[in-house]
């Protein structure tokens, strides 16, 4: 099914070839079929996930001001417009990811609890982090979900142990995440962004983001009335492990003085869906 694509795709030498950031509008036509363990049936990396997802929003919107507020200083006009696509990829995130949240209220979730919760914290960190250490954070987060985005692709037997339609749309964010992943990273260069503030704002960020995500998780879990199982907990063990070692291994790059986010190979991922029935 072909996507909407209600902005233009923006294109740069800055991007390898036959990739551009292309924001599309995900449907969410089979939102209602999605069961409430949809990730292998699992409860507890269900809820890990949608822990995930409850941050997404604030997140993207804090990325979007982190860029907004250095784009004027971006040397280039090319940047200009991968920044105007990228802020509008973010946003139909959040849009979808809007949905998504708001469809876990019917298995008994206390979304607007969590949302706000997310918000209060978010928004405590574009009050408080200087700016510069805002978009440095934004760089961090960009590679972390571009991480995520490659594992998703790169280890497709736990990936297609998601419900179809989840499937569906972490590949749809997880593609968009690619297109756009070296923008912020590219303007935080322009604007003299350093090496050091880089890698402490990266830890920095792990440390006040692990609070919130860890605490989401954990009242979902604890609300939910179905029975964690042994059986489910060595099934999220398994599955941390199949994608917790390649993702460290490039988190783990982003301390190197030289790194570039396009210096992890994700063309291939990006060329085959673009191919596919869902990229077409
Ligand atoms: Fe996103
Ligand atoms: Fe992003």
């Amino acid at each position: 099914m072909t996507m909407q694509r209600p902005f233009p795709a923006a294109t740069s030498s800055r991007l390898p070839d036959g990739v551009t950031i292309q924001p599309r509008e995900f449907d969410w036509h089979d939102l209602e079929s999605v069961p409430q363990y949809w990730f292998a049936g699992n409860a507890i990396i269900s809820h890990l996930e949608n822990a995930f997802s409850i941050l997404i929003p604030p997140g993207e919107r804090f990325f979007i001001r982190s860029v907004r507020h250095y784009e004027d200083r971006a040397k280039d006009p090319e940047l200009g417009d991968l920044i105007r696509a990228f802020i509008q990829q973010e946003a139909l995130h959040t849009r979808a990811h809007n949905q998504f949240n708001a469809s876990l209220r019917k298995f008994g979730v206390d979304v607007d609890q969590e949302i706000a919760y997310a918000e209060r914290f978010i928004t405590a960190m574009g009050k408080y982090l200087p700016k510069k250490m805002q978009l440095a954070a934004t760089v961090f987060l960009e590679h972390l979900t571009a991480t995520g985005a490659h594992v998703l692709f790169s280890v497709p037997e736990v990936a297609e142990t998601m419900h179809p339609a989840m499937l569906r749309f972490w590949r749809w964010h997880a593609v968009e995440e690619l297109e756009h992943k070296s923008v912020a990273f590219d303007l935080y260069q322009q604007v003299g962004g350093g090496y050091l503030l880089r890698v402490f704002s990266a830890i920095a960020t792990i440390l006040l983001l692990a609070r919130p995500f860890d605490k989401i998780a954990r009242r979902m879990i604890k609300a939910d009335p179905n029975q964690i199982t042994d059986e489910m907990r060595q099934q999220a063990r398994e599955i941390n492990r199949k994608v917790m070692g390649p993702q460290l291994r490039m988190i783990g790059q982003y301390f190197k003085p030289g790194f570039h986010p396009w210096k992890c190979k994700d063309e291939k991922y990006l060329a085959e869906w673009y191919a596919s029935a869902e990229g077409a």
